[in-house]
């Protein structure tokens, strides 16, 4: 059981994260958009639709997130598709989109290996995997986030020392490219491939 829920964060979630995005998430985001390929996408735990003045014009776009009052909060950020699920059983038809986008999303999925097979069912061969995600961070710091991983999970099913990354490579896809976007290694910019 969680102690707080997105649900109950939503209207808090922008103004929490504020200080963060100027500081590093930001540029990040553009750039993920700028490089994303295809034109079907489909953004996982969109939240409250932080990504959505990033999206590019041309493409066809659907934005899922399993907390109904997070896309509520999206919904007065623009017209989108937008669809309550969950990514550990999408919504979708096997081969639906070119590209998935994940940001902030598998430290907070309770199975990310099968969440991460959704996201490969719903994906076309050789389709794409963009993530902006925080991970176990290097040295102590990670050390840290273990002793408070599991209050964090106990709070919010929060994993912070979660080496999503790695998970991705387990999955079966191939990573196209790694970054680390701050010097510890706990933002990590990350782009694979689904080749099937
Ligand atoms: C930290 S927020 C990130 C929101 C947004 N992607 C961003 O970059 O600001 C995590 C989001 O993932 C959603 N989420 C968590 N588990 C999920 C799941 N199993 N399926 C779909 N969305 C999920 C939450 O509801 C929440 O909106």
């Amino acid at each position: 059981m969680m102690l707080i829920t997105f649900d109950q964060l939503s209207s808090i979630y922008d103004f929490l994260m504020y200080p963060i995005e100027r500081k590093i998430l930001q540029k990040w985001r553009e750039h993920l958009w700028n490089e994303i390929k295809g034109s079907r996408i489909l953004e996982v735990g969109a939240g409250t639709g932080v990504n959505f003045r990033f999206y590019p014009d041309d493409k066809f776009i659907v934005a899922v997130d399993i907390s109904p009052n997070m896309l509520h909060k999206a919904r007065s950020k623009g017209k989108y598709n937008l669809v309550v699920g969950d990514v550990l059983s999408l919504p979708f038809g096997d081969d639906s989109f070119d590209a998935v986008v994940s940001t902030l999303v598998f430290c907070s999925v309770k199975d990310p290996l099968r969440g991460l097979d959704e996201i490969k069912r719903i994906l076309r061969k050789g389709g794409f995997l963009y993530m902006l995600e925080h991970v176990r961070p290097r040295g102590w710091k990670g050390r840290v986030f273990d002793m408070l991983n599991p209050l964090s999970v106990w709070i919010m099913e929060e994993h912070i020392n979660r080496n999503t990354h790695e998970i991705v490579k387990a999955a079966g896809f191939r990573i196209l490219e790694i970054k680390d976007i701050t010097s510890d290694g706990l933002f990590k910019y990350l782009v694979a491939r689904y080749i099937g």
